[in-house]
């Protein structure tokens, strides 16, 4: 699987590359998107765990990811911070948890990387494993609309493709429906470039 073996090779680097990001921007923004959530909580896409220092106390946590590399990093760093946290190596797309596992799912930067092919079964794998009264958080990047944001990112664009596998211009809020969910809300949280989708299953 194409997306394994390109993790494999990022995962050495991915905390060193991220770094600069890390610090000018994701690090208010992973506070702020485990507020209040609490029970069982998926971390899909959990990379290098760098989230972990932010989960809910008292949750129950399981950190998902595809690549062995990214959760053998994730293993060290809960090693090293005392996280309790259950690490699964998994598709995001077709898991092995049963339904209504969990009271809470959030995915930063992981649906950049899924491309649109795999938008809608990872969308539709957590309306399946999400309660019908939990909730739904993905962080996510999109294109800004602003003429010199837009270029300079476009400018990056080739630079995130081949280091990351991913892209700033998934869409992922319009396969929201498709897959089971109701879009509860959409907030800008570092520009117009990263944003929380914020949703949960839809009840038929
Ligand atoms: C850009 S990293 C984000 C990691 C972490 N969430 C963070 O905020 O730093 C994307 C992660 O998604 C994982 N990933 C890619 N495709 C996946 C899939 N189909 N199922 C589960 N994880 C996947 C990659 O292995 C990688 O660890």
């Amino acid at each position: 699987m194409a997306k394994r073996v390109e993790y494999r090779h990022i995962a050495r680097l991915y905390d060193i590359l991220d770094l600069p990001f890390e610090f000018s921007r994701y690090r208010p923004l992973r506070k702020l998107i485990w507020a209040g959530l609490k029970g069982r909580i998926l971390d899909a896409g959990v990379g290098t765990g760098r989230n972990m220092a932010y989960y809910p106390a008292g949750s129950e946590m399981v950190g998902l990811d595809l690549s062995g590399a990214m959760l053998k990093r994730a293993a060290a760093r809960r090693r090293r911070l005392g996280a309790k946290v259950e690490l699964v190596e998994a598709d995001i797309t077709a898991t092995a948890f049963p339904d209504n596992s969990f009271d809470a799912v959030v995915s930063t930067f992981l649906f950049c990387v899924l491309e649109p092919e795999l938008q809608l079964p990872a969308l539709r794998e957590l309306a399946r494993i999400c309660r019908p009264d939990g909730e739904i958080r993905i962080l996510e990047y999109a294109i800004s609309a602003h003429p010199v944001r837009r270029a300079v990112m476009r400018l990056w664009a080739p630079w995130v493709r081949f280091a990351y596998g991913a892209a700033f211009d998934r869409e992922t809020e319009r396969y929201i429906p498709a897959g089971g969910l109701e879009l509860v809300s959409t907030r800008f949280l570092h520009a117009d470039i990263i944003k929380l989708l914020t949703a949960r299953p839809r009840l038929e």
